[in-house]
């Protein structure tokens, strides 16, 4: 047997340009310049789809963001996000590690912790913060929408507050209640509302043979902006080529998934490792299927917020 490269088509191209890989990417620990000068709020971001909360909007190493971008963020035990809020809505995807969220309102904060494939919606306006408390690093998913990239509020900086009261998103001793969605206080209810604990979604199996859990989407979050869904697929298991009238995006969890494009009787695929992504842009014709012996956990971000259009078949 001899190997041979075969010519690539302007189709495959095109996907491996649309193909964000794990290991050609560096983490970016100064994507934030009000962080600068401020060990305890030290992280680094991946970027993906756009820039997300970053300034820096010029990376030529990162797809163009549509209707949402998609970046990883890491962050150290110990260290925090100080409180902020911003016009947009924003999804953090625990991937490795715990982190509390805290939502503040009128100096009350609420605290919830979140696991692995849990996954805090943060609301337009509402003031907002991170920290880890845990003992390993958090690794998560940030995705926006792109609507309008103001720069973050900072309601509780550390340059402006004392460290103490930064570190606690703004609740002074006394003034931080549990996250609980029998709660009776404003902010655990409203919390309650954007919080997904993976275990507690329901599993769909769709006839295709795979799962989906629906975190934001009709049924679930309600958005205004972005459909999030959870994807588990069996070994051996694909689907037919399918179309969306915008643009989606596949990150590799665990396992691994072949994503497979179309066009014009042109066929090329790729295979996605853990922390490998692709972009399909509207109306490319696009399937998956997991070729490996493991089962595959997904990310899948669709960039509209309506009921779901596709019908999948098996392949
Ligand atoms: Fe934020």
């Amino acid at each position: 047997m001899t190997l041979h490269s075969t010519p690539k088509s302007a189709l495959a191209d095109e996907l491996l340009a649309h193909t964000g890989r794990f290991t050609n990417k560096t983490f970016d620990w100064e994507a934030f310049p009000s962080n600068i000068g401020f060990p305890e709020l030290e992280r680094a971001q991946m970027r993906y789809i756009g820039a997300g909360g970053s300034p820096k909007v010029g990376d030529n190493t990162t797809l163009k963001p549509d209707h949402f971008t998609l970046s990883l963020i890491y962050k150290k035990p110990g260290k925090y996000a100080a409180c902020h809020s911003h016009e947009i809505e924003e999804s953090f995807l625990i991937i490795d590690g715990t982190l509390i969220v805290g939502w503040e309102k009128d100096g009350e904060v609420v605290e919830v912790n979140l696991g692995p494939k849990d996954m805090i919606l943060n609301a337009r306006e509402i003031g907002h913060g991170f920290r880890v408390d845990g003992v390993e690093p958090v690794l998560m998913s940030i995705s926006v929408d792109v609507g309008k990239p103001l720069p973050p509020v900072y309601h509780y900086h550390p340059k402006e507050h004392a460290p103490e009261l930064a570190r606690s998103f703004g609740a002074e001793p006394g003034k931080t209640l549990p996250f609980d969605p029998d709660g009776s206080h404003p902010l655990q209810k409203l919390m309650a509302q954007y919080v997904v604990r993976h275990a507690n979604l329901p599993t769909i199996w769709e006839d295709a043979g795979f799962t989906r859990k629906v975190y934001v989407g009709p049924g679930a979050i309600e958005s205004d902006t972005c459909r999030k869904e959870m994807l588990g697929v069996p070994s051996r298991v694909g689907v037919q080529p399918f179309v969306r009238d915008v643009e989606d995006a596949f990150l590799v969890l665990e396992g691994s998934l072949t994503l497979g494009w179309e066009e014009n009787g042109d066929v090329t695929e790729v295979e996605l490792g853990p922390r490998d992504l692709v972009k399909t842009p509207a109306g490319r014709p696009h399937w998956f299927r997991n070729n490996g012996a493991g089962a595959a956990t997904v990310w899948y971000v669709i960039g509209s917020q309506g009921m779901e259009t596709v019908s999948y078949k098996a392949a």
